[in-house]
């Protein structure tokens, strides 16, 4: 047979080998990511019809981080609440884009899980036709925590994540997750509507050729970090770097999985604990890049430790392959010794 004529894997197929990680109940891992699988379609299909309707610009009102919300922000963010509200496991979900978490099923027994998610990644790239994406990360609720407290059912390391994932809405669309057995990315077959294996065991290189910093702010964020981008510009790795910095981490995060490098937002004088959200971007980032054979930390701490204290709670975030991250903790290191 030959390859195009070999039927495709859809992540639907996939999943059911992952039902492991959801012991308590079969089918609830498949019905949590079908629920966001249609929710991604359904906003896919919104950024590709962009510029055509009238979902271009921002609405009147800002969210929680204080940030005007773009129309395609709120679509997003109730295309996944109204997708995710109606499964059963879910008790519980958390959003860029809502102050509070959101609980549904009340008094369900079978609800036993919290999806968080930022809804649209890469707001300031919507209406120029650039990469934007969907994150999230699907936690168990905790023994003994109730829907009293639906605050506890996320605000948890995030090592205790079950499944994490992406969706990129770039030059094709492409989802990528890991449920703790390596990282996996499905492209939309637009002629088909599935999202069809094509990235099986995704693994970050050890090295790589490009770094992702917004240097801009180089005057206003620590010094190890522009000693560490000016070693590498001078060759202290050894090869010659090019710069990539998209503006939407999850395709800057992308391009790291697959080609290697490094992607960094660390403090800045206008964010001291960091841009990026601790819950919604960075845990399900680093999960993945980990999962893929690479580190994630905040210059000093696996992001993956951290306790988090607030659902909107930010922290400065590195990821990449071993060489360039092994270099950025040395720097880091060095500089707080000396
Ligand atoms: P969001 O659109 O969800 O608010 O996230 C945007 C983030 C992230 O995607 C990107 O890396 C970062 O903002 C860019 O920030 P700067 O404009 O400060 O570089
Ligand atoms: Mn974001
Ligand atoms: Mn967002």
């Amino acid at each position: 047979m030959k390859k195009e004529d070999t039927p495709m894997i859809t992540v639907q197929q996939h999943i059911h080998n992952e039902q492991h990680r959801f012991p308590d109940a079969s089918g609830t891992f498949s019905s949590i990511l079908s629920g966001i699988v249609i929710a991604s379609k359904v906003i896919q299909a919104k950024v590709r019809n962009a510029g055509l309707s009238d979902i271009l610009g921002s609405v009147d009102q800002v969210n929680v981080q204080g940030e005007v919300q773009q129309k395609l922000d709120v679509y997003a963010n109730d295309a996944l609440v109204h997708y995710l509200s109606v499964r059963e496991s879910i008790g519980v979900l958390a959003s860029e884009e809502n102050e509070e978490p959101i609980i549904v099923h009340q008094g369900s027994d079978g609800a036993k899980y919290a999806v968080v998610f930022d809804p649209l990644d890469g707001s300031s790239n919507i209406d120029l036709s650039i990469g934007v994406g969907t994150i999230f990360s699907i936690f168990r609720r905790p023994k003994g925590v109730t829907l009293d407290d639906p605050e506890d059912w996320v605000l948890q390391p995030g090592d205790q994540q079950v499944a994490a994932g992406y969706v990129l809405y770039g030059s094709s669309t492409i989802l990528v997750y890991t449920a703790g057995q390596g990282v996996h990315g499905f492209t939309l077959e637009p002629s088909v509507g599935a999202f069809m294996l094509s990235h099986p065991n995704i693994r970050i290189p050890d090295t790589g050729s490009y770094y992702s910093i917004n240097e801009a702010y180089r005057e206003i964020m620590p010094q190890p970090y522009v000693d560490f981008v000016d070693g590498i510009r001078a060759g202290s790795l050894g090869r010659t770097y090019s710069l990539r910095f998209i503006g939407s981490m999850v395709a800057d995060v992308h391009r790291t999985l697959l080609r290697g490098g490094i992607f960094m937002y660390p403090s800045t004088r206008d964010f001291p604990e960091g841009r990026l959200r601790l819950l919604y971007e960075a845990n399900p980032i680093a999960f993945i890049v980990e999962q893929a054979g690479g580190q994630a930390t905040d210059g000093h701490r696996r992001i993956m430790e951290i306790e988090p204290h607030a659902i909107h709670q930010r922290i400065p975030l590195m990821v990449g392959g071993k060489e360039e991250m092994d270099k950025l903790h040395a720097t880091v290191a060095a500089a707080s010794s000396s």
